[in-house]
């Protein structure tokens, strides 16, 4: 009998190194893609595989991400009081009211597989979406959608993965597979000599709570963090495991390159932008 996966986790505590300064008071996760903000297009997403309750990681630097998802009656009345009825009907949809959100703090950045850990209380003893929302991903259906559709069919833990250049791996967790997509191996950003394929896990999973018990005894591995890569190395010993490869093109939006990258192909799906954007002559 397939269970419905009602939780998403958004593991958004770390700092965004990456994107200083532009992340020293703004949350990574904030940063626009034309006009709307990543975490944004990583909630829509999980609502569209059809969660219902949305759990933030987060740190104290990251209030504006809570802002966001709150109602701000004072914008709210001067749209009204202007007549942008449009804008206004866009602000109250940013959240269905059916949908409940939860934050939780990571006191200390211990690493990803830490954060998923501090889900646990909200998320309970059911499969659950993890969504890393600097991975952006352009599909229809959405990528949590499509692992939701095969977890309904076959009920397995699923990674969403994808070819990368074999330079690449050591920005990776990479996994080698069976004919049936199924884990044998996963190892943490492996240099590209002892990568066992170019199988990178991308920013969505689709877990059952067995992985939390496994992440309580991980220790620190690579980069001195608690790991999810260790932790479904374990998981994958007592459960299916299978990598999910998904129908779209993702965007790391963690790094510049990608950031542009993204901005540039959403800006060319607007036809008014798109227009404006071709160079004269
Ligand atoms: P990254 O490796 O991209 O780290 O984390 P980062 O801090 O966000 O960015 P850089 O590398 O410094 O530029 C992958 C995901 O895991 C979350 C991050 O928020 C991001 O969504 N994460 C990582 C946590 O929530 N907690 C952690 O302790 C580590």
């Amino acid at each position: 009998m397939s269970v419905a996966v009602r939780t998403a986790v958004f593991p958004v505590a770390g700092r965004g190194t990456r994107f200083l300064p532009a992340t020293k008071a703004v949350p990574k996760e904030m940063l626009p893609i034309v006009d709307k903000p990543l975490i944004q297009y990583a909630v829509e997403e999980a609502l569209e595989a059809g969660a219902e309750r949305l759990v933030f990681i987060t740190h104290s630097s990251k209030r504006a991400i809570e802002d966001h998802f709150d109602v701000d009656p004072d914008l709210e009345r001067s749209l009204e009081e202007s007549g942008k009825a449009e804008l206004l009907l866009t602000l109250r949809s940013i959240l269905p009211k059916n949908v409940s959100c939860v934050f939780i703090r990571q006191g200390q950045p211990l690493g990803l597989g830490h954060a998923v850990l501090c889900a646990e209380p909200a998320v309970g003893r059911e499969p659950f979406f993890v969504h890393l929302p600097d991975d952006l991903i352009r599909a229809r259906p959405g990528c949590l959608a499509q692992m939701a559709a095969d977890f309904a069919e076959h009920g397995d833990n699923l990674l969403a993965v994808e070819e990368v250049p074999r330079e690449k791996t050591s920005s990776y967790g990479i996994v080698a597979v069976d004919r049936q997509m199924r884990l044998q191996q996963i190892v943490e950003k492996p240099d590209p000599e002892q990568a066992p394929s170019t199988l990178a896990v991308v920013g969505r999973y689709l877990l059952k709570p067995r992985i939390f018990d496994k992440l309580r005894m991980t220790g620190r591995g690579a980069g001195g963090e608690i790991q999810i890569t260790d932790a479904i190395a374990d998981l994958m010993e007592e459960q299916t495991v299978r990598a999910f490869r998904f129908d779209g093109t993702r965007y790391d939006c963690g790094s510049k390159l990608g950031y542009v990258q993204a901005t540039l192909d959403y800006a060319l799906q607007d036809p008014a932008i798109a227009a404006g954007l071709r160079l004269p002559g």
